[in-house]
């Protein structure tokens, strides 16, 4: 028996495996409406085998993206592109759809990665971000205006409607994004919090922004799907957000009702020193589930069937999460469970593809012709 291929019930939500496509920004959006290319990438991904396909950072207002091309959920049209997207998946694939949510804080206002992922300064078409505080991300960029009471509401209340949209889709479960040095991130880390109000200074003070939103969020999604969050467990930064942050924030979060904490790292500081290697960001998983038992979500270079098997049947994490190694192989659930005897749901019109070494990779699958 196969632990990847083990299936886990989340509130009502019950996966097949413990596999998820990583949430993945495409940069492609027009205006922040999905269309063509979202439509192409998501169903493609909608039959790689993970029991859970999570839609990339979906932002919650137009100056909360990352780059102009950034995904969005703040208003009707940005809701009608989605549907037909969706309207697809369900159709052909039975995947669960997670939609991760969010807000990119001092780190939006950026060209796209393959235009050098740079600050657009106003001046060239840029927008004025907000951040916790008036510091920018690098030393040189123009910096965000800081946050005040009704700054904060709006945000908060942006997240709710987004996950109000999203439920209105269909979308089985939520990620807010609390990860890769966004909003949420910012107001967590010293680093780029630097507030002497109730949202500043103290640990406590510093969560208490992104656990109002994970509140807001939970409270309007209904109670029998999923809410989780990523985070980032360290800023690879001395003095910054780190691993015992993290778990008191996972503690909260599970207080309130967090299904799992996908443990990611970094993003906030241009200075982070990270230790790159397979799997470099499981331990950080593995630590947030023994101290505070919540599912994790371990991500970050796991790239091999066995690797991943390894790390769910030891206990490491709940889940596995992939990224690249997706884009690189949008069938890898269905070799992971070719090499580790599992079972995948396939579309009928791809049955005949089932290696003949396979006999119930797919399941019970019959076709015939004359
Ligand atoms: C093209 C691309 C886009 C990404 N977009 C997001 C995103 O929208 N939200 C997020 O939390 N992480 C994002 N990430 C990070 C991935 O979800 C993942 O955490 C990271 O790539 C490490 O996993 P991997 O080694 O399997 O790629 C992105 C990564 C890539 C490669």
């Amino acid at each position: 028996m196969s632990a990847l291929f083990s299936p886990i019930k989340l509130r009502k939500l019950e996966l097949a495996n413990r596999i998820m496509v990583s949430p993945m920004c495409q940069y492609s959006a027009d205006d922040g409406a999905a269309n063509d290319w979202h439509f192409t990438h998501i169903n493609t991904l909608a039959l790689s085998g993970a029991a859970m396909f999570c839609i990339e950072a979906t932002h919650v207002e137009p100056i909360g993206r990352i780059t102009p091309g950034c995904l969005g959920l703040w208003d009707d049209a940005t809701e009608a592109a989605l549907k037909p997207i969706l309207a697809s998946v369900r159709k052909r694939s039975k995947t669960a759809v997670a939609m991760q949510l969010a807000h990119a804080g001092r780190k939006g206002s950026s060209h796209t990665p393959w235009d050098g992922g740079q600050q657009i300064p106003i001046v060239q078409g840029g927008w004025q971000t907000v951040a916790p505080s008036a510091v920018p991300h690098k030393e040189s960029e123009q910096a965000p205006l800081a946050l005040d009471g009704a700054g904060l509401t709006r945000i908060r209340n942006a997240f709710v409607d987004a996950a109000g949209r999203a439920e209105r889709l269909g979308i089985d479960a939520l990620e807010v994004h609390g990860a890769h040095g966004y909003l949420l991130h910012q107001f967590l880390s010293p680093i780029a919090n630097h507030r002497t109000d109730e949202y500043g200074g103290s640990l406590e003070n510093r969560m208490r922004f992104p656990l109002e939103v994970f509140d807001a969020v939970r409270a309007v999604f209904p109670a029998d799907k999923p809410v989780g969050v990523r985070v980032s467990a360290t800023d690879w930064v001395e003095g910054g957000w780190d691993l015992d942050q993290t778990i008191a924030f996972a503690q909260e979060l599970k207080r309130r009702g967090a299904d799992w904490i996908d443990v990611s790292s970094g993003g906030v500081s241009p200075l982070q020193k990270i230790t790159l290697g397979p799997g470099y960001q499981v331990p950080f998983a593995e630590a947030v589930k023994q101290a505070t038992g919540l599912p994790t979500i371990a991500v970050g270079l796991i790239t091999e069937a066995r690797q991943a098997e390894d790390i769910i049947a030891s206990g490491k994490a709940d889940m596995v999460a992939l990224a690249r190694g997706m884009l690189y192989d949008p069938r890898w659930g269905w070799h992971a469970a070719a090499a580790l005897g599992g079972q995948v749901s396939a579309p009928p019109p791809y049955w005949r593809a089932q290696p003949s070494q396979f006999k119930e990779l797919f399941g019970k699958t019959s076709f015939g012709a004359r």
